[in-house]
């Protein structure tokens, strides 16, 4: 499964008791995956925990952390050596197994191919690259690989989609019709300060696609991809874009996209960073006899029926523990590379679309002051919900501000 590490170059590696290496329970006696965090900090905190909490149940073993702005003393386990980069974390560590990487968007490419490089199964945070040529070469290497790739969309994850599955199966909200996904937050100017990739489209010719469908509301267009039955590159027909922004940014937070999958149902993402409140975001169902309402990030599904209305909330599979039963038993991945396909080409899509509109400054209010101050678009919840519910666009719908038109992707030939 793996051999020791070599040389640990930085202090904190050496601590005492940084190379006990605990038998997993449940994995036949054998040491636990060795495993690589790339990206400490924003979302790679969070991997962190995870991580740690999996090496106290003894299911891993964090051998190694990987991130230019080294961790703060301490908050990595004493498991861990510290590198600058994945270079040379993989100079100084054999017999990896496991590599996961919660680094900005623009570096997954290289950091992806050089993981799989090494023999590892990968866990590669959304969105998986920053453009469908290098969603292409990565499949390619994948599958030359033959290692199992995650890609960290977490809702995915969601007992709630069987449940769906099997209310569509039952008839229970009739013929679907089709999907929307309503997304609604908040994100202050110091949002966008806190890494120089943020609201970006491009860093120096480098693909970043940092807007807001591919990047914080990306969970939306991924799980009402998911629901409508569309995963890889050929269950998507169409997919077209409507990009505005309110902040002073490059890329988008105010947007309409609209695919429509290879079965012809609609699916339509109203989503923005701009509202005057947050509120949890939400896939609709519209079904001929009912709608259902799932609120990903909490696992919460409604339905809504003639008979009535009923609420449950699901479980999750964590899918860093998905890819490790995939590793040890051939369990099916929750959000296997190729399946991220379908959503590659909306990225695709937000990537070669027209520069985003300017939203006019009457119809945007700003609130907060300083860093905490975040934009408003004026009217945004009714346009969002009217958007979703009528599958139209920002213009279509003849809202003042919405000076854009729908731009369509020309999907690659097959
Ligand atoms: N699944 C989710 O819910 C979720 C939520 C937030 C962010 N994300 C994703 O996580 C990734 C990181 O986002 P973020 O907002 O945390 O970014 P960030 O810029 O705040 O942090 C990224 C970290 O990676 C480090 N880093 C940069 N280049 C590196 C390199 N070449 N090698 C190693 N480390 C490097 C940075 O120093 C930083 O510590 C993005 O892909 C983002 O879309 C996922």
């Amino acid at each position: 499964m793996g051999t020791p590490t070599g040389t640990r170059p930085h202090a904190s590696a050496d601590r005492p008791g940084a190379t006990a290496r605990p038998d997993a329970p449940g994995s036949g006696g054998g040491a636990p995956p060795r495993v690589a965090l790339v990206g400490v900090h924003g979302f790679g905190t969070h991997h962190l925990r995870n991580l740690e909490r999996l090496q106290s149940a003894g299911a891993v073993e964090l051998v190694a952390v990987a991130d230019p702005q080294p961790p703060a003393p301490g908050s990595v386990p004493p498991s861990a050596a510290v590198y600058p980069g994945l270079d040379e974390l993989l100079a100084a560590t054999q017999g990896l197994d496991v590599v996961i990487v919660a680094t900005p968007i623009q570096t997954h490419a290289p950091l992806a191919l050089t993981a799989l490089a090494t023999g590892a199964d990968l866990y590669l945070e959304k969105p998986p690259v920053a453009s469908l040529a290098d969603f292409n070469r990565l499949c390619d290497a994948a599958a030359e690989s033959g290692r199992g790739v995650q890609i960290g969309f977490q809702s995915l994850g969601s007992h709630a989609l069987q449940a769906i599955e099997d209310l569509l199966a039952a008839g229970t909200i009739g013929t679907l019709q089709g999907i929307s996904a309503t997304g609604r937050w908040v994100r202050d100017r110091a949002y966008y300060k806190r890494s120089r990739w943020a609201g970006k489209r491009s860093i120096g010719g480098v693909d970043v696609v940092d807007g807001v469908a591919t990047n914080p509301l990306a969970h939306a267009v991924a799980t009402a991809l998911r629901i409508a039955g569309a995963r890889t590159i050929g269950d998507v027909a169409s997919v077209e874009t409507e990009l505005y922004r309110a902040n002073d940014i490059e890329s988008d937070d105010t947007s309409v996209i609209r695919i429509r999958t290879a079965s012809g149902l609609p699916i339509t993402c109203a989503l923005t960073i701009c509202a005057a409140e947050s509120v949890e975001p939400c896939v609709t169902l519209q079904g001929s006899a009912g709608t259902a309402v799932f609120h990903y990030t909490e696992d919460r599904l409604t339905v809504i029926t003639k008979s009535g209305t009923s609420e449950v909330t699901y479980r999750r599979d964590d899918l860093t523990e998905n890819l490790l039963a995939h590793r040890a038993n051939g369990v099916p991945l929750i959000s296997p590379l190729l399946d991220s396909g379908a959503f590659m080409l909306v990225l695709e899509a937000v990537r070669t679309a027209p520069l985003p509109a300017a939203i006019d400054a009457a119809h945007v209010r700003w609130e907060g002051d300083g860093e905490a101050a975040h934009a408003v678009v004026l009217g945004i919840e009714d346009a969002l919900e009217r958007a979703g519910r009528q599958h139209a666009t920002f213009s279509e719908l003849g809202l003042p501000w919405a000076t854009s038109a729908p731009y369509a992707l020309s999907l690659p030939a097959s």
